[in-house]
């Protein structure tokens, strides 16, 4: 990994900010920055499909560099706007029939269950919740009883966005591929947070948001697709780009993962993206989330040591050198409302987020917990910052 001194003059907003909210939206560097920009430049001096033309070759190591970031081919990968899309059409996608179950966690992220939610309701479909352990990582024993001859899909998020939990997504693959159950994953937290190889989860459909520990431009996304199940899918809508129109009346799907594209989408934003999945290729992702892994437990460590915080992390052991179940979420509440907390910070440029309640209805409704404060740390943070961050809550709850 770059020596963090660089990684933070990469990431010139460094100097002006302590942004501990990169499970919102991390800070780009400044190559993903610059790859946009220039491409915008681009387009204003050719014009939009020349200069798509001009920059070809930038568009295309979208697929080499999430190929290489998730251990797939590139034909196995496409572009989406956001991960809600990329999950959504994969969801659609799947050909269910009534009564068939799908398998998700409590900790599924809002929109993905709302989702799943609107399906069952409209083709007569099962969802089963498994519940948590006291980790805080899905059940598996229960998930394994739950696994019966009626379940189509299994739909996980991987690290849920209001928890600093890492669930076990490799064992969830295991059980999944023994019989012969599909397996989505919500990588939109982990990516450019954990190690993801596609062939030790054995999930068969993944995605992603750019903006999040990628690091890349907003309104950008990806998504995997093994090859094998390809043609099993029907995605639900058809796009030029999607197919070869061969007869008046007949066409046939794209051989890879762009069936799931539309022509146009944001240029600018793919290119960026790719030079993000770059940067984390190459910037050494097991050490890189080895440091995220280690600066969020020192970060619960330096907050639960003040008094009135208390951390909301299942499964956290302060004394402990490390929880290896946990990343770089932190999710705690103090004797201040979460919204007037993360307010006081943010008038000292430090930013931080507040779940709420509303949004994460079937895991904090079972957890008891109301307006909970959350602090991302990406591996471009430092342990001064943790301890001006730290510093910053004890004064703002005094
Ligand atoms: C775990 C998780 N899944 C999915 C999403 C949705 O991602 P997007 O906003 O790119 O659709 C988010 C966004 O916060 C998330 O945290």
């Amino acid at each position: 990994m770059k020596p963090v001194e660089l990684l933070r003059s990469d990431t010139p907003a460094c100097r002006e900010l302590l942004h501990f909210n990169n499970a919102g939206s991390s800070l780009q560097p400044r190559p993903v920055t610059d790859a946009v920009l220039q491409h915008l430049l681009l387009e204003q001096r050719l014009g939009g499909y020349e200069a798509a033309q001009a920059n070809a070759e930038a568009g295309q190591q979208f697929y080499t560099a999430f190929a290489a970031l998730l251990n797939c081919n590139p034909r196995e990968i496409a572009y989406v706007e956001n991960a809600s899309r990329g999950w959504n059409l994969l969801l659609q996608a799947i050909p269910f029939d009534a009564g068939d179950h799908i398998v998700t966690g409590v900790s599924e992220y809002a929109s993905n269950y709302l989702s799943l939610l609107h399906l069952a309701k409209t083709k007569g479909l099962v969802i089963d919740v498994i519940p948590n352990s006291a980790s805080g990582q899905i059940d598996l024993e229960k998930l394994e009883d739950a696994l019966d001859d009626k379940v189509r899909l299994v739909a996980l998020t991987h690290i849920p966005s209001q928890s600093g939990v890492i669930h076990p997504a490799a064992e969830v693959g295991r059980l999944c591929q023994q019989r012969r159950i599909l397996f989505l994953l919500d990588a939109c937290q982990s990516a450019g947070q954990t190690v993801l190889d596609v062939n030790e989860i054995q999930c068969d459909m993944l995605t992603g948001s750019g903006r999040k520990y990628l690091r890349g431009p907003r309104g950008t996304g990806f998504m995997y697709v093994r090859h094998s199940i390809l043609d099993f899918l029907k995605p639900a809508t058809v796009d030029l780009s999607a197919i070869s129109w061969l007869q008046r009346n007949h066409f046939e799907w794209r051989d890879d993962a762009r069936r799931f594209e539309l022509f146009e989408h944001y240029v600018a934003g793919k290119i960026g993206l790719a030079v993000a999945a770059q940067y984390a290729v190459d910037n050494n992702m097991i050490e890189s989330a080895a440091v995220i892994q280690r600066l969020g437990h020192r970060l619960r460590q330096q907050l639960a040591s003040i008094v009135g915080v208390r951390i909301h992390d299942s499964g956290f052991i302060a004394e402990a050198s490390q929880c290896s179940h946990l990343g770089g979420i932190v999710t705690f509440n103090t004797p201040l409302p979460a919204e007037t907390l993360q307010q006081r910070l943010q008038t000292q440029r430090i930013n931080s987020s507040v779940l709420r309640q509303r949004n994460t209805r079937l895991e904090f409704e079972d957890r008891g917990l109301g307006d909970i404060n959350r602090a991302s740390v990406h591996y471009f943070n430092t342990e001064t910052e943790i301890a001006r961050f730290c510093d910053a809550v004890e004064q703002a709850i005094a």
